[in-house]
């Protein structure tokens, strides 16, 4: 997804655009670019590809000593990735980086044809620019142009401009895409992500829908759409410089997986009072739990597969039925929601575009909404009712790990809270779960963390496979859709999570010599059932590695080639340990076959667009 950072200020703009734009890499992006103000014009270089190839153009043009600047990283969306379509677009009398999509672009387009401009790029934000440019024209007044030019355009976006004769200023303004402004005694910033921004100070202001920011080097000042001068909250990071950085990993994915054990205390901690699950941190009403006959849980990607977990766990705990949707499907087709349902919106960045029109739908059926959401402040965090953060810390790598854990223990923690309105569980059942969950959690995951070498030796076996399976019951199966989602984004291997019984009803064709399955068997009532299906696959000549806990490992003659023996834990907490596991073997194949672990080709960390 793309990125924007924005200086100006006392130093060179072009090294901090650089920086600030390689903390957004994570993002995923095609294409990069700067413009920098300098002796009364506005200075564009911009390259399909890494950062590196705009650097090897930025060596080549005349050196850019200007003061103030801004970069963006760019995900195609309107246009192919090219030299042309990437940002900054400039006019005759501006520069414009864009984060998200203008909709009604091929109207504008008309509007401005009209009005003599022509267009050089396929992208919607060159619409926007000259959009920008003939309000400019109008009045010669930045503040009046955006505000004229944000009555017109329909869609998402979130804007750094500069304008020619006003060269040292950044001016911002963003709906339903993300931007932060910031200053520091050496210039004003603005950015579509924290990192960008941490090297330089940790006080930001989230600008506000509709807000526009004039961003001078000393000074900044926030207007609302009249012009009027409007108030933003000043707020402090706790993520540091280090926190967003590798921390001695080879890659962010490995050490995201390592900060899973600490990322549940966190979570966990502040929400277990007197050993019983409570939310008054977040200020959610305990009689809440008593009102809701069904629960939604709508998400994306790996969140929608937490919400599988969650499915799980609160219909057999709390017995109360739970549909998980993947939101680009819910938000569409009219789904039933009754007055006395929970709507779930799981999300890591809060800014999932697909998460945020459910959630949207949702409010607008009268249902009640519940986020929980890692970015603090995000749009699905404010927009909901109720939001709880998961507080797992920022994370950078594309394929989510300590995210998706603590969204299921928080699932976890509602359920047992849900459990317990009508004695489903006792306080003392209740109580006994919380303190295993606070303690075994963190600890099982340790243990799960030493097998990682282990784990290396078996994705050793699985880098040539072409494609593999995985196969569970119950919340095995819940587990198992992660695992596959996890090595097919990053390894690029096919894979499927099949539940163990279902092999024979088709796929158990595809089962040939060396077919690589990964079973997993952490549910006793199952287990039996999950062998038979490993016994079908294993005389057929698959190289079957088992996932299992060591009581079934023990009690089952698990027929396998390999087997990973999850930590000690209580059944219901195995998933834990489990997802750990799968997500070292997704990790160690992916990094074996040298790929770039942490940013997959066609993906991208928080996808703000449809
Ligand atoms: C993208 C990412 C996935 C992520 C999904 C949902 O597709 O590549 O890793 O699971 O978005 O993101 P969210 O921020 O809403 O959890």
């Amino acid at each position: 997804m793309c990125g924007i950072i924005g200086y100006t200020g006392s130093k060179k703009s072009v090294p901090i655009l650089i920086e600030g734009l390689r903390t957004l890499e994570y993002r995923g992006y095609d294409s990069a670019g700067v413009t920098v103000a300098e002796g009364g014009r506005l200075a564009t270089v911009k390259s399909k590809g890494r950062l590196t190839d705009l650097e090897a153009r930025l060596e080549k043009s005349a050196e850019l000593l200007g003061n103030c600047g801004i970069g963006h990283t760019r995900w195609a969306t309107h246009g192919e990735p090219s030299d042309t379509n990437s940002h900054p677009h400039a006019t005759k009398n501006l520069a414009l980086v864009h984060n998200g999509i203008i909709e009604n672009y091929a109207e504008i387009e008309e509007m401005l044809k009209g009005a003599g401009y022509s267009f050089i790029s396929e992208t919607d934000t060159e619409r926007a620019a000259n959009l920008l440019d003939m309000f400019f024209c109008r009045s010669k007044d930045p503040l009046d142009a955006i505000s004229h030019a944000i009555k017109v355009i329909r869609g998402s976006y979130a804007f750094g401009i500069i304008f020619k004769g006003f060269e040292d200023t950044i001016y911002a303004v963003r709906k339903d895409s993300p931007l932060i402004i910031a200053q520091n005694d050496e210039g004003g910033f603005i950015a579509s992500d924290i990192p960008a921004i941490l090297a330089h100070t940790n006080k930001y202001y989230r600008l506000d829908e509709g807000v526009i920011a004039k961003v001078g080097a000393k000074e900044i000042s926030f207007f609302d759409e009249a012009l009027a001068p409007v108030e933003q909250k000043l707020e402090t990071i706790d993520w540091n410089v280090e926190q967003a950085q590798k921390g001695g990993y080879p890659h962010f994915m490995i050490k995201e997986i390592n900060e899973e054990p600490e990322a549940l205390k966190k979570t966990l901690e502040p929400r277990i009072r007197d050993g019983l699950p409570h939310f008054g941190i977040d200020a959610l009403d305990g009689d809440l739990f008593a009102s809701f006959s069904a629960i939604h849980i709508v998400a994306c990607g790996t969140a929608m597969h937490a919400g599988l977990v969650g499915k799980a766990i609160i219909e057999k705990l709390a017995r109360i039925p739970v549909n998980v949707e993947i939101a680009s499907e819910f938000r569409y087709r009219d789904p039933i929601l009754n007055k006395n349902d929970l709507v779930i919106l799981l999300s890591q960045s809060g800014e999932t575009a697909d998460t945020l029109a459910a959630l949207r739908h949702a409010k607008a059926c009268g249902v009640y909404t519940l986020a929980i959401v890692n970015v603090i402040g995000s749009s699905v965090a404010r927009e909901a009712d109720s939001v709880l953060y998961t507080w797992a810390g920022p994370e950078i790598a594309v394929a989510s790990t300590k995210a998706y854990s603590v969204q299921c223990a928080l699932l976890y923690l509602l359920a047992v809270r849900m459990a317990m309105v009508d004695g489903k569980l006792t306080d003392g059942e209740a109580k006994a779960i919380c303190e295993s969950m606070l303690t075994d959690i963190p600890t099982s995951i340790e243990e799960a963390l030493k097998l990682s070498d282990k784990i290396c030796d078996i994705a050793s076996k699985l880098v040539a496979a072409e494609h593999l399976f995985y196969i569970g019951r119950d919340i095995d199966y819940s587990i198992a859709t992660e695992a596959s989602l996890k090595l097919k984004e990053i390894s690029y291997i096919h894979s499927e999570a099949y539940a163990a019984g279902e092999l024979k009803h088709g796929t158990i064709s595809l089962v040939t010599e060396g077919t690589p399955i990964v079973a997993l068997t952490t549910v006793s009532k199952v287990c039996e059932k999950t062998v038979s299906g490993i016994r079908e696959v294993k005389s057929r000549g698959a190289y079957v590695v088992s996932v299992c806990s060591s009581d079934l490992a023990g009690k089952y003659d698990i027929p396998c080639d390999e087997m990973l023996v999850i930590p000690q834990i209580s059944e219901l907490l195995a998933p834990f340990p489990a997802a750990t596991v799968v997500q070292l073997l997704a990790y160690h194949v992916s990094a074996l076959k040298g790929l770039d672990v942490d940013k997959p080709r066609n993906l991208a960390k928080s996808v703000t667009v449809e």
